[in-house]
């Protein structure tokens, strides 16, 4: 029985034909984790099926190609053939087996195709010179011919989509992109022929598409399409505007309108949107946009928690509530929302650090708090041969995910943190300008270990001493870092201070004209609280200079989350200098090196250490010398991101034999 108060989220409700069991939705998320030639693999299946387990009604799966010749990612899942469906088919049987419905999302990439690079092709659009960000070449403009083409290819594979017993499909017109989301964008579509101009001639190619398809695949198989409620940039499309155009994809046979926003690349932090941006922030333009049209709306975007989904529906703003980063992080999530364990769920912070921005740099997908992503298929280790005495060294989120997994598998775990409060530096990383949420993953570990029955003692510092006495018999070192303080930080010259001192207040807040070494996310985060808000007092006399070795700031970030925080640091008037290396200090003040030389920058009443750190690891030697197994992980390991430091904790507790 769903807990009450989530009555109207897990009520039955139909699109099209299609009956669903309740209404939360899972977004369409382009995993990269298809096999050779965009056939369904192993790993795909295993990821959708363990969502579908996990009691989601119905799976946007991601987008999927129309053509072989233009990939969107470099392993697109395609039904652009016949001998694809058969794999499909083995895709939608194991989600409707775990009691889940399928549809995949139909797209030609168009402009956002990777063809010049996978296969050698010029991507295709509307109309010639959008510049795709990642291949940096320009698209060709469609003959009409291939447009007649396209329809076809649409039509086929939802027609294949149909064979292979999927339960409709979703056509993606969002965000001004790939190729119906580009034709229907004014920013990208100038042709000059009765598909450009105009709204109604913008609009004139996706509703081919829309009458091709429903004419192959008849009216009774669901289709729903995808598309901003409102780009506000100039020249993106209002709200009032696709007021205008919905109606019309209705008429044509759309069943249910999936309700998002912004567009590539000017907005996209509404695409895909970071910490700190609004809960659910797309619901009042669904509500505005339901109010046009019959058939169901579903809303998507940063609705991270099933409460929230609940009031959604409740207030009449949307009839489905559509969940993409949140299912990634727990794909238990609809059963442990129904069951009330509100608490046990693996929050999404929004963080995009695993999602997208380890993707940007060439690994797998990965999630902050949930590290069997992608893993879902893989065998549970075996229970270890013994109960093991575990000491896990730091209480952060190596060392809490260490210890949690670790007791999970029947270890017997103590957990000791120095400090009053479990979390670590993580804590640190929350007190940047709307990133508080990011507590919320402490407060879910805690939980965890507490729960699992680690014994958890804080003020309490691990020490050789303590290793001796021969209680344990494997060590987790998770002791996390120190800042880097470079040598010539000795020099007289301004103030020196730490960033996360700063952060932890443990120095005080300085003010005047401050320059912040280091342009990492620490530094670019400590930059912005410096500069203060409109209305802080200090505002007037503060000045910030933010200065980065490297040729631009805060490059590890979820880039959704960098821009915004470039915006904000510009209009608190930061003035950010890359390319710029700090030598030392002197009375008159910071001597850097750029392309320009070597010069002073005076005037700087505080310097702001934010230029890294540096491990912290005091006992695995001891540990490996009174032969206890040891297990370095985290910053202790090698300074990086919680990301990582969860990853390497649950991979540690695994390991314990
Ligand atoms: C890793 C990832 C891949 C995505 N791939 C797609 C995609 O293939 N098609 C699409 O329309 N949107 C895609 N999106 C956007 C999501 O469908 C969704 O709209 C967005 O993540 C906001 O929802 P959320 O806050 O619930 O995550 C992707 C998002 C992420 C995080």
């Amino acid at each position: 029985m769903p807990a009450a108060s989530l009555a109207r989220l897990f009520s039955p409700a139909r699109i099209g034909s299609l009956e669903l069991k309740n209404r939360l939705v899972m977004a369409p998320m382009a995993t990269d984790y298809a096999g050779e030639e965009g056939r369904v693999s192993q790993k795909l299946i295993d990821y959708h099926s363990a969502r579908a387990r996990g009691g989601v009604g119905l799976i946007i799966a991601e987008v999927t190609g129309v053509d072989a010749r233009y990939p969107y990612i470099p392993r697109t899942v395609g039904l652009w053939s016949d001998e694809l469906i058969e794999g499909y088919r083995r895709l939608t049987d194991a989600v409707h087996q775990a009691g889940a419905r399928l549809m995949p999302q139909l797209a030609h990439p168009g402009p956002d195709s990777l063809s010049s690079l996978l296969t050698g092709l010029q991507a295709v659009g509307p109309s010639a010179g959008t510049v795709n960000i990642l291949t940096r070449t320009a698209c060709r403009e469609l003959a009409r011919e291939e447009l007649e083409q396209i329809k076809a290819q649409f039509a086929e594979t939802a027609h294949r989509a149909r064979q292979a017993g999927c339960d409709g499909i979703e056509l993606h017109a969002a965000h001004g992109y790939m190729l119906l989301g580009s034709f229907l964008s004014a920013l990208r579509n100038r042709r000059t022929d009765e598909y450009g101009g105009c709204l109604d001639n913008r609009l004139r190619f996706p509703l081919e598409v829309l009458s091709a398809i429903r004419q192959r695949v008849g009216r009774d198989f669901p289709i729903i399409l995808r598309i901003s409620a409102e780009e506000p940039v100039p020249g993106g499309r209002s709200l009032r505007e696709t007021q205008y155009i919905l109606p019309r994809f209705i008429e044509a046979g759309v069943d249910a309108v999936h309700v998002s926003s912004g567009l590539y690349p000017e907005l996209s932090w509404r695409v895909i949107p970071p910490y700190g941006t609004p809960l659910a922030l797309n619901a009042s333009c669904a509500e505005a946009l339901k109010r046009v049209v019959e058939v169901p709306v579903l809303v998507v975007g940063r609705i991270n928690d099933p409460r929230l989904a609940e009031d959604i529906l409740r207030r009449g703003e949307a009839d489905f509530a559509v969940m993409g980063r949140a299912l990634l992080a727990d794909p238990e999530l609809p059963r442990k929302a129904a069951e009330g364990r509100f608490e046990d769920i693996a929050p999404c912070i929004a963080c995009g650090l695993g999602c997208v921005a380890a993707r940007e740099r060439g690994a797998d997908m990965s999630c902050l708090v949930n590290p069997r992503l992608g893993r879902e298929g893989e065998p549970v280790p075996e229970p270890p041969a013994a109960a093991r005495r575990v000491l896990v060294a730091g209480g952060g989120p190596a060392g809490l995910q260490a210890a949690w997994t670790a007791a999970q598998r029947g270890h017997r775990v103590s957990l000791y943190e120095r400090g009053d409060r479990l979390g670590g530096r993580y804590l640190l990383a929350a007190r940047g300008e709307g990133k508080q949420e990011l507590t919320r993953v402490i407060q879910y570990l805690e939980r965890g270990v507490r729960r699992a029955g680690v014994e958890v003692r804080l003020m309490a510092e691990v020490g050789p001493e303590l290793l001796r006495q021969g209680a344990f018999e494997v060590l987790v070192v998770a002791t996390g870092s120190e800042p880097c303080r470079p040598e010539w930080t000795s020099g007289s010259g301004p103030e020196v201070l730490c960033a996360l001192d700063l952060l932890a207040g443990l120095a005080p807040w300085p003010s005047g004209r401050i320059l912040v070494a280091g342009g990492g996310t620490v530094g670019c985060e400590v930059a912005e609280l410096l500069a203060g808000r409109e209305g802080d007092p200090d505002r007037a006399s503060t000045a910030v200079t933010l200065v980065e070795g490297r040729e631009g700031v805060g490059l590890e970030m979820f880039s959704e989350a960098r821009v915004l925080l470039l915006q904000r640091l510009r209009s608190r008037g930061v003035i950010i200098l890359t390319s710029t290396k700090i030598q030392g200090l002197s009375p008159e003040g910071v001597i850097v090196q750029d392309a320009g030389g070597r010069r002073t920058l005076g005037g700087f009443d505080a310097v702001v250490l934010a230029l890294g750190a540096r491990p912290l690891d005091g006992l695995s030697a001891a540990a490996r010398e009174l032969g206890l197994a040891v297990h370095v992980i985290g910053d202790a390991r090698r300074p990086r991101q919680a990301l990582e430091a969860i990853a390497e904790g649950f991979a540690a507790g695994q390991a314990i034999g």
